[in-house]
């Protein structure tokens, strides 16, 4: 049995808890939040130990992993903590708040030997993950051009609004903007230029347009959480190929060809249990997905090889580029 230390059990420390008592071989034995009810509601169908403070999970907890689900400007602190503590570490995104962090984060891994997976889980989302296929795979020629599309309402469920406080967050650049920004360079690597566009009325940093120019072809990447809370939460993407587009958007994953438009299906995941209500987020998949592959490496000793520390850092980097 793997056991599983969780700290932070807030919106995302929900979505974690619920995906590990799905997976095989695992139990969540250590739960920490300095809200007692939110880690209590978490507990429930677990023979979990409670903490406030994830110092004291860190240090008293009897665990194999430590997965951190804490406000950003609190993850490089309590990783390097863990990283002490157990030989894997799972650390949401965005890594950290400075690159300055992220590259502490990268010693203390190379010191301890520790292996980090950041949470940067559209990696793991299924349309994704099937969106990388079809590209690598080259079947419809050469990409010509993509856009990927986040954009939110104003994430207002932070504990003491931790989210909308730029100092502590980064703002919609750093928190939101980061998944399609780390999926782009996952996928098509640092573009040879870029040019960022941000919003100049508002909030800082919470329009952001950025153009990504690669040899021969250029990807768009839009991100905010300045839309009101009546609009629906979007997350798509186009990718217009030589002979073919492959479109996710108004919930629908499309192949379109000279011949044909097909729908792409995708077999979701049955999950006993309550999914997290609320938020922008309704599929556990890519969350399910990511802590799979986390648990499974930890489980035989493995290293972590998607969603690395490293990779991580580096989009962190590119992203506070774009946003100086
Ligand atoms: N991968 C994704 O799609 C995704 C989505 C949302 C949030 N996130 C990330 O997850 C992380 C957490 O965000 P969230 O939305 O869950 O925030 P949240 O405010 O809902 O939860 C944070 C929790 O941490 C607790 N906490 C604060 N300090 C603590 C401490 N020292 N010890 C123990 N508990 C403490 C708070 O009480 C709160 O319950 C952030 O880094 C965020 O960017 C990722």
């Amino acid at each position: 049995m793997l056991r599983v230390g969780l700290i932070g059990c807030g919106f995302m420390g929900a979505m974690h808890a619920n995906c590990y008592k799905n997976i095989e071989g695992v139990e969540l034995v250590a739960l920490a939040d300095l809200r007692p009810e939110k880690a209590e509601e978490l507990a429930k169908g677990t023979n979990a130990t409670l903490f406030g403070d994830g110092k004291d999970l860190i240090a008293n907890a009897d665990v194999d992993v430590i997965d951190i689900c804490l406000p950003t400007y609190l993850h490089a602190e309590y990783a390097i903590l863990a990283m002490d503590k157990v030989k894997h570490v799972f650390v949401e995104k965005p890594v950290a708040l400075t690159k300055e962090e992220g590259e502490k984060m990268l010693a203390k891994s190379k010191e301890t030997g520790c292996e980090v997976q950041v949470g940067q889980v559209i990696r793991f989302w299924d349309e994704y993950v099937e969106l990388k296929k079809i590209v690598e795979s080259g079947a419809y020629g050469k990409v010509i051009n993509a856009n990927f599309r986040r954009l939110s309402p104003r994430p207002t469920w932070g504990w003491d609004n931790w989210l909308l406080d730029t100092a502590r967050s980064g703002g919609a650049g750093q928190d939101l903007h980061i998944h399609d920004i780390d999926y782009v360079l996952s996928l098509f690597g640092e573009p040879q230029e870029f040019f960022t566009v941000k919003n100049l009325a508002g909030e800082k940093n919470s329009y952001v347009n950025t153009l990504m120019k690669y040899e021969d072809f250029v990807v768009g990447v839009e991100g905010t959480w300045d839309l009101p809370a009546t609009h629906p939460f979007e997350a798509t993407f186009r990718v217009v190929l030589e002979k073919a587009v492959v479109e996710n958007a108004g919930g629908k994953f499309m192949l379109y060809t000279a011949d044909a438009a097909s729908e792409i299906k995708i077999e979701k995941k049955e999950l006993a249990g309550e999914a997290y209500k609320g938020g922008n987020v309704s599929d556990l998949g890519g969350y399910y997905n990511e802590l799979v592959y986390f648990c499974q490496r930890a489980a035989k000793g493995e290293k972590i090889e998607q969603a690395t520390l490293s990779d991580g850092v580096s989009s962190l980097a590119f992203l506070l580029k774009e946003l100086k």
